[in-house]
């Protein structure tokens, strides 16, 4: 595709974007783990132009800061004042040197248009050897777009009108300006020169310049999208959640084809960084989020969330919290555990119900099945950890970390007070609170010995239900 690089794209994101009602600005709004920008931004780098600009203004400090978060060879440039899609690519060509060949304009505000729609446009910009080739899409309700005007005799595109300049005739057009453009350089730089702020808006439309140019001979065209869900702009929340559905039903699709079984689509929510190999499956209510990567045979849900995970090959996970976890091979993980940053769970190892873990490392085979707390530990293989334990990591000013060694047998109930270490092969029994290091191979107790006071209840408890079932229970021996 290097035939069509352009030289520059430039992305319009100046704008406040009141109607989000919102204290961040509009284009910093995520959908499926990416800004609204960071999605054109990514589209945009997909055509490797020589020049990627994106013109910020309202709330630039913060844009320009993700910018150099997302992409550190993006150029921005400040539109102070907004006035207009027109004056802020003009602003933007001023910082550039002067362009030859094509320049891609597109608004920071449309996430769901994808690299293959921007080279299409190019290649038929360049195909027909266009001053300008707009982006259009026929939508069901054209309502706030520019309308493509279009001749009545040959179908040729004449101009864009806004909304709010519209006639009635021109209002019931359903072919849409997208606010994607080909341009060709030299043809916009000067077209902008000659655009007015003759409108209902008192602002440069970027659109007025398709006149401009047919007006001077030359060749104006329309690419129309294949999908016109795909150009949809970001004005509103209600926009945000349509285009996040839109997006994630592309996301699973596309992880269905690749052969990841998908139980429930309208109730699965994936970020577009999320990497699934074949024959997974995920069951419903469940959401990955991040760099998660599910591994082959692995199934997850339902009613889980994993961000920043990996599962491994053949791994269950069920009703889960995770995040930046590992899972291992062939490890079960829940129901209902929740997998805290720095939890690394071996092959065929166990994290069970109720099982909260943080920054603990699990050896294969090793199970903590039941009802604990697992923070700042080692444990070794094939160790079992007793019901109801706790891994008493803080002394109320720092952490500190137990280790417990391969084919050990923790008692339930048992609070290793960190730091502490239990050897290989040890047992502990049930109830006990491990302050000292416990030796390879030996059994640790450490618990109050049993004291049985006969008659008590008959003493203290005269007449008490529990004191006539006691009386029976003599009786009957
Ligand atoms: C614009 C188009 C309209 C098109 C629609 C598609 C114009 C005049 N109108 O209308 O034909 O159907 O997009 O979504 O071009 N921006 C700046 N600086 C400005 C003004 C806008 O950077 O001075 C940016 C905005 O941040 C936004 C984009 O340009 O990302 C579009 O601006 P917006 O105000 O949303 O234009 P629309 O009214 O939607
Ligand atoms: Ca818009």
């Amino acid at each position: 595709m290097s035939a069509h690089r352009p030289a520059a794209v430039v992305v319009l994101a100046a704008g406040e974007g009141t109607r989000m009602k919102s204290a961040t600005p509009k284009v910093l709004h995520a959908i499926s783990g990416r800004s609204l920008l960071g999605h054109v931004v990514a589209a945009a780098r997909a055509l490797d132009p020589e020049n990627l600009v994106v013109v910020v203004g309202h709330a630039r400090e913060r844009v320009t800061a993700h910018l150099t978060e997302i992409d550190d060879r993006i150029r921005s440039v400040v539109q102070y004042e907004q006035n207009g899609t027109g004056h802020a690519v003009r602003v933007a060509l001023e910082e550039l040197p002067a362009l030859n060949g094509t320049v891609v304009i597109t608004a920071g505000d449309t996430p769901l248009l994808t690299a293959d729609a921007l080279r299409a446009l190019v290649a038929t910009h360049d195909a027909y050897g266009n001053a300008v080739t707009v982006l259009s899409a026929e939508v069901p309700d054209p309502t706030g777009y520019g309308r493509i005007v279009r001749d009545a005799v040959d179908g040729s595109v004449l101009a864009i009108v806004e909304q709010k300049d519209a006639t009635d005739g021109q209002r019931a057009i359903r072919e849409i300006n997208s606010g994607v453009f080909a341009f060709d350089a030299r043809l916009l730089a000067d077209a902008l020169t000659k655009i007015t702020t003759d409108n209902a808006q008192g602002e440069e439309y970027l659109t007025d310049t398709l006149e401009v140019l047919r007006k001077e001979g030359h060749r104006v065209g329309a690419a129309i999208a294949a999908d016109h869900r795909e150009i949809a702009g970001i004005n509103n929340r209600v926009q945000l959640a349509e285009a996040r559905r839109v997006l994630n039903d592309r996301l699973l699709e596309r992880a269905m084809l690749s052969g990841a079984t998908i139980v429930d689509p309208a109730s699965t929510w994936v970020d577009v960084t999320v990497e699934f190999e074949p024959d997974t499956v995920v069951l419903p209510n469940t959401q990955l989020y991040g760099a998660t990567r599910i591994a082959t045979g692995a199934e997850v849900g339902p009613n889980s969330t994993l961000t920043d995970t990996t599962v491994g090959a053949g791994a269950r996970v069920s009703n889960t919290v995770a995040d930046s976890a590992e899972i291992g091979e062939e490890a079960t993980v829940g129901p209902f555990a929740y997998l805290r940053p720095g939890t690394r769970l071996g092959a065929k190892s166990k994290a069970g119900t109720y099982v909260e873990m943080k920054n603990a490392t699990i050896g294969e085979g090793t199970k903590v099945p039941h009802l604990s707390y697992v923070g700042d530990a080692t444990i070794g293989e094939y160790s079992n950890i007793g019901a109801a334990s706790v891994f008493v990591n803080y002394d109320g000013q720092a952490k500190h970390h137990t280790t417990i060694g391969s084919h050990c047998r923790t008692g339930s109930d048992n609070m290793f007070v960190a730091p502490v270490t239990v050897g290989d092969g040890a047992y502990t029994a049930a109830g006990s609170v491990i302050t000292k290091d416990v030796p390879a191979g030996s059994l640790a107790v450490a618990r109050g010995q049993q004291r049985n006071i006969e008659g008590w209840v008959a003493r203290k408890r005269p007449g008490s239900a529990a004191a006539q079932a006691a009386e029976q229970a003599s009786g009957a021996e």
